[in-house]
């Protein structure tokens, strides 16, 4: 389709690797197995040519590699000590800070990574009060940061706490100026996203619930020093009429023009599924409706990315036979239901299960 004839490159990870993979756009093949990446480099972020940060989930670490994307090489430079359990990192626009959201410590650490480096700047807390689900809200759990469109704003979902951290990068101050609280109570906000994806500022904010598989819909209205949040809708991950086993738990969040995508976790089901939700703008303001959903061909998609055509959706499954998936976009936004390609999980070497962060870089 819209793909062009030289191969894009993907990049991967589980526990303790590092991949590269080619993607046709009808088939994948991975073409590099980076060793020496830590033991659980769970989120990554790639800074163009060959800078690569990693988290590393069970510790208290953060590494930068050298990535030769062309020539399949991972050496690893620098290996600092941050907050423990990071689970996903956000640059600013110049690239030159980035922003780590700690699920483990309750924390988000602020990096220097001007020209290529790695040295901790500050650790902001988070500490709202707890939610009420007293086994998954044991603690704060900064989630994911988002950096919104104007580039001055980080947007940190708490799912402990039930609270959106807005964090102001202007003048380099990283303080936090607004705490969204995110209700219902016991929600628990993982990921979202600004909409739209295109502007000089957001209009809305978009937010995937885990706890209570929810997405729920901000109205933003930018102030001089932050920005505020009104909550103008929530609907179900599963769509209106879905009643989802009490283990589900919603994964990631991805908007593509006036399509959300969400991927559900733990149905119950064989394997678990990407939902598709329109928005349909009634006056300025827009409303998600719930249009399909379609299996990932395995279970436990803890991570999916749009491709850099935005036509394909790249899904990673933690679990069942297939460990990557590529669904097509039809024009219309919905999902094709056959896989235009895959890679199955037994490629991900002994243990059998596939990766937990996919994205295409080049
Ligand atoms: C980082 O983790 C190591 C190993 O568990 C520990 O010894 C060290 O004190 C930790 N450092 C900080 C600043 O938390």
């Amino acid at each position: 389709m819209a793909r062009q004839s030289a191969p894009g490159r993907v990049l991967l990870s589980n526990g303790g690797h590092i991949y590269l993979a080619d993607y046709t756009g009808s088939a994948f093949d991975i073409t590099m197995t980076g060793d020496d990446a830590g033991h659980s480099p769970s989120w990554l972020a790639f800074s163009e040519p060959s800078l690569l940060y990693a988290v590393d989930e069970s510790s208290n670490l953060t590494r930068s590699f050298n990535l030769d994307v062309a020539g399949n090489k991972l050496e690893k430079k620098a290996e600092e000590v941050g907050s423990a359990g990071v689970v996903y990192l956000e640059f600013n626009k110049e690239r030159t800070r980035m922003v780590g959201a700690a699920y483990g410590a309750g924390t988000i650490d602020v990096w220097d990574t001007s020209e290529g480096g790695l040295s901790l700047i500050s650790t902001l807390k988070s500490d709202d009060p707890l939610g009420p689900n007293k086994e998954r809200q044991n603690a704060p759990h900064p989630h994911q940061a988002l950096l919104d469109p104007s580039g001055r704003f980080f947007a940190v979902n708490d799912l402990g706490t039930d609270h959106i951290l807005l964090i102001d990068s202007a003048d380099d101050a990283f303080k936090i100026v607004n705490h969204v609280p995110v209700e219902p109570a016991g929600a628990g906000p993982r990921h979202g996203s600004f909409y739209p994806r295109d502007a000089e500022k957001a209009t809305h904010y978009m937010v995937l619930c885990e706890i209570k598989n929810l997405i729920i819909v901000f109205e933003l209205s930018y102030t001089d020093s932050s920005i505020e949040f009104t909550k103008i809708q929530e609907i179900s991950s599963f769509g209106p009429d879905a009643n989802p086993s009490a283990d589900a738990a919603a994964g990631e969040l991805a908007i593509v023009g006036d399509h959300v995508y969400i991927s559900n976790r733990l149905t119950g089901d064989e394997t678990d599924d990407i939902s598709h939700f329109a928005i349909h703008k009634c006056g300025e303001k827009p409303e998600l409706r719930f249009v399909d959903s379609v299996s990932t061909g395995g279970t436990l998609p803890r991570m999916f990315s749009v491709t850099s055509s935005g036509r394909e959706l790249l899904v990673g499954n933690q679990g069942g036979a297939l460990g990557v998936v590529a669904i097509g976009i039809n024009e219309d936004g919905s999902l094709e239901k056959e896989f235009r390609a895959s890679i199955k999980a037994s490629e991900f070497g002994e243990a059998g299960a596939g990766p937990q962060f996919v994205q295409q870089i080049a």
